[in-house]
């Protein structure tokens, strides 16, 4: 037996060994064996019908240009060219963008960005395709006229360019708040953006059906907006196209909009020339024509007691969002409706900005904004319990939401489930955070070079899409004559385990083992009008909607069963593959196939509108969440202040997952979030040129963390309760918010530069990512305002010392 057979034997075993439990257990992801072994089918693995051509795009060389005239025939006669095809081929709609039609599939006269497609060839083969297409870079191709170009956050709003009109949430008078306190603290704050780096990149596969048909595969997170998307480009009705996509090798919110440029100019390439073509970009083309998550520049300030309890506090968040609009409104406003975090803010003004930059355009993004949102919150209570001489773990307790009374959010929503505070001592027993604290000062009083932090930080994260309508799922579940079961749905698997949790509802509905129950891929023709899968909903809703329709079948199942046993219909039981009651039981297969020769519909739809969601996106106020996810994390670091290298020695997390449907798949979204979000704020660097180019486009560049990365010690536990709101089994939804537990990381690498230079008064300026340039940086930086504080006694870092400068002599330049 190879180890792929006996993989999926023992997972078989495991699930077979459960069979009246397919709710809670911690069942293997439905294709980890395939994942394993190579056998998962991704987009590209598809087999290729005959005849199918390759597409690559031409790229735009300027941030910011008129294209004053093209000539493709160098394009067109490169070896195997098929075609070129450009914003004039499109018939309709030259539009990708899913909210306001401002995203060109193709450059239209003007390019916005370097990277931007401009042309698209079509090839015999993948290799030729991309040959002909870097001819782009070619100035006898296409030739520019270069306008003046924006390209950060801070340029734009000094130009007050903007993508889409302010965000601005206030509440009491913050202003009048801050002027009373006992203390105040200003600053700013800026963290840097992140490349999605999903496994599997942008790909699309289109193949033309009869009478202007179009079947598009593709790696999408969003198979109804591929669909809209191509019939607008098309200028056909929707029904015209079908999407299909049975699994990603990641989305990561890269795959929720900006699948569509994909899917559009493979669909485009299909329909004139009536052939099947994929487009699969490359790596560095990946990087260069999508958006990642919006970077962030900061200004706060707060009022505070004694304590280090907010009276009043007022941010400006001005976000990157790139050339056009795509997501950038709803991530702006949730990261509004983060800001908060888990901490009651009686007087608050939270101004969000959409800078309209010539680069990718940002989009969604793990967390959507809201680790933007939170991130900065966190970073002031730091400064505050610097500036205190207190445990920021304390000042951070001391600003918690309360449980009955402050307990409104600045949005108006009443935080009516929290566990924030049992979570957090729990989480302090077990990480035994007050001892390693005193520890870790006395390791630092006597260690002149290697520095010891430690940090905590909690997460409350809202569920639900932040645009209420979105909150819908539809899903289709068939039971065959021989008892099968085959589920489908509106979700999409990303790897995150949505099929396999889905696949575990249904069969704890009809009391089957889980290898009863099969998920078949997403696809809009089996279901209509489906939301992005995303927001972390994707078990809820679709969860949901499963449910309900094998409800429907169980209910008529049952009917019959009471028919033929006796009993109440009601009375039934489905449990281990067998149907009782009164007495009497069936194996489910014999009933099914009863059911079928009795004229019993064997099929059922199911749909779910998640309730109580409300918002009014004039005031940015009402009730955009269902219920809210928890969690908290210790980290604990160790710095080399003279390198700026760093080390995770020890993490611990516990967090809310609700009741789970599947521990070992939500361990795995939290340790994968978590280690995610360090990548974010510790090593993944994004950086552009002068001119606009993005020079971080490879993994040589660009740094992910690796499993080796992952701390020695990593303790990651589930807290033990239960949706206060009735969810699927009371779970609740984890994809996105262990990636703010990443925070502590980040915070601990403060707490150590702050232990290098002891006695300084002032929070380490240290940005994110915390690479070790900006650890050196915020240690140079430190040591220098500290010195210059006259109360203050100097204290130079070793890295001042190893480079000569005394405290005085860096703040000379
Ligand atoms: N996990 C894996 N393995 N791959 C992914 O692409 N995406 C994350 C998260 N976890 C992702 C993942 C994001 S951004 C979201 S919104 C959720 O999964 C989406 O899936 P869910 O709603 O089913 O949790
Ligand atoms: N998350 C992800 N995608 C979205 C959201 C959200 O909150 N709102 C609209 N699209
Ligand atoms: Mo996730 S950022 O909502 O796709």
């Amino acid at each position: 037996m190879n180890r792929t057979d006996a993989f999926i034997e023992r997972a078989g075993e495991r699930a077979d060994q459960r069979e009246d439990a397919s709710i809670g257990v911690p069942l293997p992801h439905e294709s980890a064996a395939l994942h394993v072994s190579g056998e998962a089918t991704y987009t590209d693995d598809i087999a290729e019908l005959h005849g199918t051509l390759h597409a690559a795009l031409g790229l735009s060389r300027h941030a910011h240009a008129r294209i004053v005239s093209m000539d493709l025939d160098a394009v067109r006669h490169s070896p195997g060219v098929v075609a070129v095809l450009c914003a004039d081929d499109i018939p309709g709609e030259n539009n990708c963008g899913p909210v306001l039609h401002d995203d060109p599939i193709l450059a239209d006269g003007e390019v916005l960005y370097l990277g931007q497609p401009v042309f698209a060839v079509i090839a015999e083969s993948h290799e030729l395709a991309r040959r002909a297409a870097a001819l782009a870079k070619s100035d006898d191709v296409i030739r520019y006229e270069p306008l003046d170009a924006i390209l950060t956050a801070t340029e734009a709003k000094a130009a007050k360019q903007f993508v889409l009109p302010p965000l601005h949430l206030r509440r009491g008078d913050p202003d009048a708040k801050i002027a009373v306190a006992p203390h105040r603290l200003a600053g700013t704050f800026e963290v840097g953006g992140q490349e999605q780096f999903y496994l599997e990149g942008q790909v699309a596969y289109a193949v033309p059906k009869e009478m202007d048909g179009m079947l598009v595969y593709s790696s999408t997170q969003h198979p109804s907006e591929m669909q809209q998307v191509v019939a607008h480009m098309l200028g056909w009705p929707a029904h015209n196209v079908v999407c299909e996509c049975r699994r990603m090798g990641g989305g990561f919110g890269g795959k929720e909009s900006q699948s569509a440029l994909f899917a559009c100019v493979a669909a485009l390439a299909a329909q004139s020339l009536r052939r099947p073509v994929k487009l699969r970009a490359d790596r560095d083309d990946d990087f260069l024509i999508t958006g990642k998550r919006h970077d962030a520049v900061y200004e706060y300030e707060a009022g505070f007691d004694d304590s280090g309890r907010l009276t009043g506090v007022r941010v400006e968040i001005a976000l990157r969002a790139g050339y056009s609009a795509d997501l950038s409104g709803a991530v702006a406003t949730r990261a509004v409706c983060h800001f908060d975090n888990a901490y009651y803010l009686p007087d608050v003004d939270i101004v969000a900005l959409c800078c309209k930059t010539n680069t990718q355009s940002n989009t969604a993004f793990r967390g959507f904004g809201g680790p933007q949102g939170a991130l900065v919150m966190e970073v002031l209570l730091d400064g505050i319990a610097r500036e205190l001489r207190l445990d920021p773990l304390d000042v951070r307790l001391a600003n918690y939401y309360g449980i009955g009374e402050r307990n409104t959010t600045p949005y108006g929503q009443r935080v009516e489930d929290n566990i924030i505070a049992p979570l957090t001592d729990a989480l302090l027993d077990s990480s035994d955070y007050r001892a390693r604290r005193a520890a870790l000062a006395e390791f630092n009083a006597t260690s002149p070079v290697l520095k010891r932090g430690l940090a905590f930080s909690p997460v409350k994260f809202g569920i639900s899409f932040n645009v209420p309508f979105l909150n819908q799922a539809g899903a289709l579940v068939h039971v065959y004559k021989d008892g099968s079961v085959l589920v489908n749905h509106g979700g999409t698997e990303m790897g995150q385990g949505l099929n396999t949790k889905v696949a575990q509802v249904v069969a704890n509905q009809f009391g089957l083992p889980f290898s009863r129950v099969r998920v078949s891929a997403t696809d809009t023709s089996k279901i209509a009008n489906t939301s992005a899968t995303a927001a972390s909903t994707g078990s809820d809703l679709n969860g949901m909607a499963a449910e309900a329709a094998a409800q429907t079948i169980r209910g008529r199942l049952a009917e019959l069963a009471a028919r033929q046993l006796g009993g109440d219909a009601n009375d039934v039981q489905f449990t281990g593959g067998i149907v009782s009651v009164n007495g009497g039981a069936l194996p489910f297969d014999q009933l099914v196939n009863a059911a079928y020769l009795a004229r019993v519909q064997l099929w059922s739809d199911g749909f779910y509108a998640t309730p109580k969601v409300h918002w009014d996106a004039q005031t940015l106020t009402g009730h955009p969440f269902y219920y809210f996810a928890y969690g908290a994390a210790v980290s604990e670091v160790v710095v080399d202040t003279l390198t700026g290298e760093w080390k995770l020695v020890r993490t611990d997390v516990l967090h809310d997952a609700g009741q789970s449907i599947n521990p070992a798949i939500d361990l795995g979204q939290i340790e994968g979030g978590f280690i995610q979000g360090m990548g974010w704020l510790t090593s993944e660097e994004l950086w552009w040129n002068r001119d606009g180019r993005l020079m971080t486009h490879a993994p040589s560049t660009y740094k992910i963390p690796a499993v080796s990365d992952t701390p020695a010690a990593f303790h990651v536990r589930l807290y033990d309760h239960s949706n206060a709101e009735p969810t699927v089994f009371r779970s609740k939804a984890v994809g996105e918010p262990p990636l703010l537990l990443a925070f502590s990381v980040f915070l601990a690498i403060r707490d150590a530069v702050a232990a290098a230079v002891p006695g300084a008064r002032p929070a380490p300026p240290l940005r994110a990512p915390a690479t070790p340039e900006a650890i050196l940086d915020a240690l140079d930086a430190l040591n220098a305002s500290h010195a210059a504080d006259p109360t203050e006694p100097a204290a130079p870092t070793p890295h001042a010392v190893l480079y000569g400068e005394s405290p005085d002599a860096s703040l000379a330049h």
